[in-house]
Formats: structure tokens, sequence, C-alpha cells
């Protein structure tokens, strides 16, 4: 075919949603090669795109067109044009050309490049300030002769920092510049601040607070993990309606002091006196008692644009008032990240104290156990008599239910839920309550839990980017939220803190020491833990297969290779990893003593090598993606390690429900053996009546590894379970969130204490960790049915598969192409029915619950094998539905 931009138009089809590689929302993006993506809205049925062509203008408005290319691609299109530079502001649009002919061009998508470390001139400045003492201000105040026709203000701090010009605050972002390994990477804000500048005096004041940089972090109880002096780096750059260019720089012209916030912690919360309030976000304010600034040596290379999205105020929730005892016991009705917006009316001087805490003890009083050592409390001093609005800076907790003490009378109080500012990617909703609700616990877990780095929990004494359950979530992550841009960024961390040797850490970003990690009281090596470290190489490609584009596995490639190249190291002379003083193992297997997690059933040494050969296998599909070298030899290794793993643990896979959903999963199992192999796990679900029996590493798999292999009954058996440990009896206990562990109340409503022989009075108990709600992206996949054979849904397999006690669901997922949706149901003479949308560019293949009693009809006609764009009804007399001893509520 040729394609030439004189072709007739297509006006029943167009180009929507062009965009870059980098979130749209982002105000500026990292300088470099543009690469393009979109999707495509068609009128007509089965039309593709056979070419496409791209137009960029760098702002002179004269476009430059690039050639017509032959391809249905429509994600990491290259622009055609040079590097973007910073500051560079371009314009891009784009047509395809169907059978049709070629369309109009898109709407224009405005990309501008963000300022690199590099290039500041401002410098880090600070005052003197204790850690967990009073929050630094550093301010100044310039003249702008006109208004300004552009601004940006590029910054970043050590610390985590607020900025207000004018009275106004110049970002919604939340605890700026966010974690990351801040001793290679801090990312830099492009803000678009023109709304706030005025001709005439102007004011600039920004406050930076401990943060992670410098606050309390880790079990370890570390503080200054990153330095002992926190500062704001900023460069504001205007030029104003008569083209006059201003430029302010952070450095010794600044001044600094203290105002009302006397101390705040990640963990702790914070301080706020009002009666030290200050108005120093104002012009005329008189700071000639401040400080001269100091400048702080750094390395300003080390500040990077940021290319995710930064954490933000997400929801709000009534929260419902009652008198406890002389307090007043508030109650959010979610479990969330975040603090209590509280309206309080009083006197000058009275102090407000607010505690948080994710449940109650049965007698009411908040538990506060589960924090471990952070206090979560935020205290405040009224500034003046009347009414006053009371919000924590530099703070946030893990909590639904908080209580309040004090003599101000509280007039309302409000959960302000925060995280990274992710799009919700889907949706699912089911004739079974219960699981919906779970699902919508899983939802929330993960919106507390993005909170800048994906965390373990958002509540104790904690709250690290674990890699082990990162990886575990990471598919339904992506399910659930746009989380690309997240995990791009997380995993730049992640290689920043492998270490000489290619091990990866058990935390990112790594702020543990040696000897900091106890477990059975002994120090362990955090470096290269199993299916820990693996998240390597599950999450790029988990990521790849989620959104289609290649980016994640180029940018790791390197981090994979030296991860692989580690574990062979290991191995030495033999082909399985030896034996290790400490793994996590399939860490929290229902059945490992509750104090000592890492004692699971299934044998560390066979769960690390099942990992050695999932990431071998991983590294070998990036390498010929990507047509890279090493394919072929990372395949055999990855062969030759599985010969070994089952030569040496395939009687014991075949005992457990980690073991055999790992070796059927990772492709372990030799195929003469995998009938065998899902048989035995399905006969060991129905023996145990569908009790959950693995912990934070088979939790993931083990419903794939059933329905995969023929045992559908055994997976909804398992989903659909109520009893502990299941999924659903944390729902049935009231669960807002997912549990940590699947007993953490019991069925006689007492609270697990969590402890754990790790140090001395040590426990491990949360209400919201992600990890076990890694089942989610099963239930998009096979209760549901949209279920994606090829990256980014190119090729997705719709599968519904209805069963007795779950006779109807909808889901809709927004792949790289546009909404693929379905909602079906089954009425009572067994038939079912699907709506479904596919969207343009996706094929759909059918693969539907059918009995040789069935007929399938789609839009009334024979069912074609697959199905392009459009909306379409799809019919199956006489399903297949899947019994069920589970009830259907
Ligand atoms: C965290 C986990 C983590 C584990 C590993 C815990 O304290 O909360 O989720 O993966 O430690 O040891």
């Amino acid at each position: 075919m040729t394609v030439s931009s004189t072709t007739p138009s297509d006006p029943h089809t167009h180009v929507t949603e062009l965009r870059s590689q980098y979130d749209p929302r982002l105000s500026a993006v990292p300088p470099g090669q543009i690469r393009l993506r979109w999707c495509v809205v068609s009128g007509t049925p089965g039309s593709t795109q056979r070419g496409y062509q791209v137009q960029w203008h760098g702002g002179d408005g004269v476009w430059h067109t690039g050639d017509p290319v032959v391809s249905d691609a429509a994600i990491d299109i290259p622009d055609g044009a040079e590097a973007l530079s910073s500051r560079e502001v371009r314009t891009y649009r784009v047509r395809v050309t169907t059978e049709a002919g070629w369309t109009a061009w898109s709407d224009e998508l405005v990309v501008e490049g963000a300022l690199t470390g590099a290039e500041l001139q401002a410098q880090v400045i600070d005052i003197e300030s204790e850690t967990e003492g009073p929050v630094p201000i550093l301010r100044r105040e310039f003249t702008l002769s006109a208004a300004p026709r552009r601004a940006r203000l590029y910054i970043s701090a050590l610390g985590a920092y607020e900025v207000r010009i004018n009275g106004e605050r110049a970002t919604d972002g939340i605890l700026n510049p966010g974690w990351t390994s801040y001793q290679e990477r801090i990312l830099l804000d492009t803000l678009d601040v023109a709304p706030l500048l005025r001709p005439g005096a102007n004011a600039i004041e920004i406050t930076v607070g401990d943060g992670w940089y410098r606050g309390r972090m880790g079990f370890a109880e570390r503080r200054e993990i990153y330095g002992d002096r926190i500062g704001p780096v900023a460069q504001l750059e205007v030029t104003d309606v008569d083209g006059v260019d201003t430029v302010v720089l952070t450095d010794e012209s600044w001044r600094g002091g203290f105002g009302a916030v006397r101390s705040a912690s990640i963990y702790d919360g914070t301080h706020t006196d009002l009666t030290a309030a200050v108005a120093s976000d104002v012009a005329g304010f008189d700071d000639a008692g401040w400080m001269p600034a100091r400048i702080v040596p750094f390395d300003r290379t080390v500040f990077v644009p940021r290319a995710v999205v930064p954490v933000r105020e997400v929801q709000t929730l009534p929260m419902t008032l009652t008198d406890r005892e002389g307090a007043v016991a508030l109650d959010g009705g979610q479990n969330i990240s975040g603090w209590v917006r509280l309206e309080v009316e009083g006197s000058r001087g009275d102090v407000v104290t607010v505690r948080h805490a994710e449940v109650l003890e049965p007698d009411g009083a908040l538990h506060t156990a589960a924090l471990r050592t952070a206090k979560a409390t935020d205290t405040y001093v009224l500034g003046h008599d009347g009414r006053e609005v009371l919000e924590p800076a530099f703070t946030f907790h893990g909590f639904r239910y908080a209580e309040v003490t004090g003599q101000a009378r509280v007039v309302s109080a409000t959960a302000v839920a925060i995280s990274s500012d992710l799009r919700p990617r889907s949706e699912f909703a089911s004739s079974h309550a219960a699981l919906d609700r779970f699902h919508e616990n899983v939802v929330w877990s993960q919106r507390d839990n993005f909170v800048s780095v994906p965390t373990d929990c958002p509540q104790r004494d904690e709250r690290l980017g674990w890699t082990g359950d990162a990886q575990a979530f990471a598919a339904t992550a992506n399910t659930l939220f746009d989380s690309e841009s997240f995990w791009a960024s997380w995993l730049r961390d992640l290689e920043v803190e492998q270490d000489a040797d290619g091990a990866v850490a058990s935390i990112v970003p790594n702020i543990v020491r040696h000897g900091d990690l106890l477990m059975g009281g002994e120090a362990v090596d955090d470096m290269g833990r199993a299916g820990w470290a693996d998240a390597a190489t599950i999450v790029p490609m988990a990521t790849y297969d989620a959104y289609g584009s290649v980016d994640v596995l180029r940018t790791q490639l390197n981090s994979m290779r030296r991860w692989v190249d580690h574990l062979r190291r290991r191995a030495g002379d033999d082909v399985l990893l030896p034996e290790e003083p400490f793994q996590y193992g399939d860490w929290l297997d229902p059945d490992a003593p509750g104090d000592r997690p890492w004692e699971a059933k299934t044998t560390p040494l066979f769960v690390a090598n099942c990992f050695y050969v999932r990431s071998a296998a991983l590294l070998a599909r990036a390498e010929a993606i990507l047509g890279e070298e090493g394919a072929q030899h990372h395949a055999d290794l990855a062969d030759r390690v599985a010969r070994a793993v089952w030569q040496r643990w395939g009687n014991e896979a075949m005992r457990t429900q980690t073991g055999a959903a790992l070796c059927l999963e990772f492709d372990i199992v030799p195929d003469v053996e995998r009938v065998a192999l899902a048989a035995a796990l399905a006969e060991n679900v129905r023996a145990e009546n569908g009790r959950i029996a693995t912990g934070f590493l088979g939790t993931p798999l083990v419903l794939f590894a059933l329905s995969r292999n023929g045992h559908l009954t055994e997976a909804y058996r398992m989903l659909l379970r109520r009893e502990a440990p299941s999924w659903l009896y944390q729902v049935d206990r009231g669960a807002t969130t997912v549990w940590e562990r699947w007993d953490a109340i019991r069925p006689d409503g007492t609270i697990h204490t969590g402890a754990m022989d790790s140090k001395e009075g040590d426990t491990m108990i949360s209400f919201n960790h992600y990890a076990y709600g890694a089942v989610i992206d099963w239930v998009y996949r096979t209760v549901a049915g949209l279920d994606p054979v090829e990256p980014g849904y190119r090729v997705v397999r719709i599968a519904p598969r209805p069963a007795e006690s779950l006779r109807q669901a909808r889901a809709r997922v927004q792949t790289p192409f546009g909404a693929l949706a379905i909602d079906w149901t089954v009425s009572d003479d067994g038939a079912l029915t699907a709506d479904l949308t596919v969207p343009f560019g996706v094929r759909a293949q059918l693969d539907l619950p059918a009995t040789d009693a069935s007929t399938v009809t789609v839009d009334g006609a024979a069912a074609p094998a697959s199905l392009t764009h459009g909306t379409h009804r799809v019919v199956v007399t006489a399903a297949a539905i899947v019994p069920s001893d589970a009830p259907s509520t």
C-alpha cells in the first residue's frame, strides 16, 4: 500500500487523545526525544489505521510535516523532530489514514521542555534549623514593571516544600518534590505561576519540612538519612507583556525565619501554633528580623525534571462526629492516607489534638498499637477567637478514625485523602456485593499506598517502597490506575539502589543499613532477596504489558540484566541458586508462625529458584522485544534452571498452593506434567475448601494457575470463600482496605497483635497493605473477561466466566487505544448476554463460555472468531456456568 497526504479525507474517523510518552497532566516534560501516542474513533465498522502523518511547529506557527508512514502503530511513534530542549514549547498534530482516506488533523498537543538541574542558576539555600524543630520559611520580594505574559517557576528542595506567591499556593502538589533516591535523583518541578504575579511588588515564600529527606524514617529510627540541611532551590523566570525578562533565583538575598509550623514529621504528625503565624507570603512583610539565607553546597545535577504526577488531594470524605468520653470521635467511613481538615470554634491559645487510627478497639477506643512508634498526632494552638479551619502540613496518616481532644468545639471534620494523582483506569461491578466491595478496597489500598513511592502501608513507622509488595501488585496496579509514569520514575530509583554487584534492594528508595533488618533477632541481608529483588524484571514487564510502550523496557534493560547476571554469579558453577541465610520466602503464608512470617511452608530455596527462572525468562523476552542480543541465551538459562527446579522440587510443588502456582505460572513444570500438577493444586483447594494457603508471592498467581489450567470451579471457590483466611472474610469484617494479614481481625472480633520475632517487642499488623489485593487483575481478566493477550490490549481475549454465585458483571478498562468495556449477565434460562465495546485498533478474540448445547451469536449473526471496534452484543445460549458452593452476595 502507498499512502499519500493527498488521499481524500475520511470524515467518519478522528484521531483523539494525542499525547507524548509522558503523563499528559505534567506541565513540562524532560528534554529529549518525544514519542507520540493517540487513539482513534471511527464510525466505520472494520476500518483500520493504515498509516499516519505527524506535523509539528515550534511556536512560530510554521508546520513541519513528516512523511506519511505506512503503519498501524499508535504507540511509541517517533515525532520526526529534534530532541525537545529545555524551555522549548512545541505543538504537534497527527492524522491517520484508513481504507477510506485521511482523517482531519487531530487536536493539537503542546509539550514544553522542563529545565534540568545542570541548567539551574539558582542555588540551594537554607537557614539554620533543627531536625524535627520549627519548619523554616524562606522568602523574598521582587518587582515586576508590567503584568506577566509567561512565568515559570522551576523549584525543588532538600526536604518537602510548599510555595506561596502573593498569599496563594503556587502548586496543589503535596510533599513535593516527593520521595526518590535523593542521593542521585531529586525531582525538579515546573510550575506556571503567571496567574499569581502582578505588576509592582511581589512576594515568594517557600516553606521546607523535613519530609523524607531529614525526618525520621524506617524501623531503625534514622533521622537525617540524606542530609542535615533542608532548603529550597527555585528559579523564577518571568517575561512580562512588554517583553521584559525578570529572573528571581534562590541565593543569599533571600531571608528566612519561622512561623506557625513548630514541628512536622511524616510519622509523628505536625504541631501548628497559629499564634506564631506570620504573613510572610505577601509583599510588605517586615523580614528585617529574619536571618539571611545561606548557600547549601549541593551538586545541582541531582535535580531531574519531574516525569511523574505529584501527590495531590484526591478526595474528601465527610466525617461523623460522636462524643466519646470527653473527646470527639470521628469516622470518615473509609481507611485513607491523608489528614483531618477540622473546623473548630474556640479561643486564642486553645489546644486541639487529633489522633488517628485505622480501626477501633472493641470498646470504641482508637487502636494505635499498629502504628508502632509513629505518633500520627496533629496538634494545634488556636490563633484567634472564633472559628478556624485546621490542617497539618508536611505529614500524612493512614486512618479511618480520629479522636479530637481540647477545649475548642468541633464544628465539622473532613477526611482529606491524598495520593500520587494517577488517573483511574478501570471500573468493575458485579452481582456479588462483597466482591465489589473487595475491589473497592483494593482501589483504596492502591490510592493510599501510592503516595510518591509504592509503600507497604501508610500508617505505621514504615511506609517504605518494599519491592516484593510492589512486584506482587504491579499488574493489578496497572489495571486499576494509569500507573505507567509512577513505575517509570520508581524503577529509575530501583536501578540507582542496585549495588555494584547488581543486587536489588528490598526497599526503594533504600534507607536500610546493615543491621537494620532483624529477623528472629538476627541481622539479615536486604539485598537480592527472592521475590523482592525480582521487581527489577517483573514491574517493567507488567508495565509494558499494560500500556504497550517499550520505553520502560528500554530504560530498565540494563537494570534487568544486572539483576539476572547477579543471580547467575550467585549460582556459580551450579545451575541452581545456593541456600541463603535468609529469604522472605512466601511471606505471610497463613500457615507460617504468625511471628515468623518468613517461615512459609513452601521451601524458600525452591521459591527463590522459581523467581530466578522468572527473571531470566522476562529478561529474555525484553531482549527479544527490543531486538537486543542475549534473548536466546537467557531463554536457555531460564529453561535450564526450570528443569533443575522441577527435578529437585517437583514433588513439593504437588503439595503446596504456592509451589504449584509458581511452577504453573512461571512455566517451570514440564508440559507432560502440567495436567497432573494443576489437578494436584485443584485437589489441594478442594481439600482445603477454598482456604487460601498462599503468602505475598503465591497469592497473585494462584487463581491464574487454576483457571488457566481448567480449574475454574476451584478458582471461584477460593475467590468467593467467606471464612478466614480468604479475600472476602475481611470484607465481612468491615474492611475498607486490604489487610496485611489474612486474620488481622479474628473471627471473635479481637485484633491480631502482630507480634513478631524480629526485635524486642516488635509487631507487624496493618489494615492497609495492597499485596493480597493482587487478585483483582484476575477478576478483570477472568470474571469480567477482559484479558489482554498482546501488550497494551492490542489483542484482547473476551472471556467472561459466569458462575452460579456471580451471574452479572461489568468492567471497563481505558486501554491505550480507548475504552474497552463489557457488561454481561446470565438470564434465568441460562443465556449469557454480553454488551461489548471494543476500541479502534484492538482485536477482540472471542473465548466464550459455550457448551455443546449453545448457540453463539454476535449482533444477531453467527459469531466470527474475532471482533474489531464498535459495540457488539454477544449472546451465548445454554452458557457454561461455573458451579459454586459460595453464597451469591
Ligand atoms: C512490610 C512488608 C514487607 C516485609 C518484608 C514488612 O514490614 O510491611 O510488606 O514486604 O516487611 O520483610
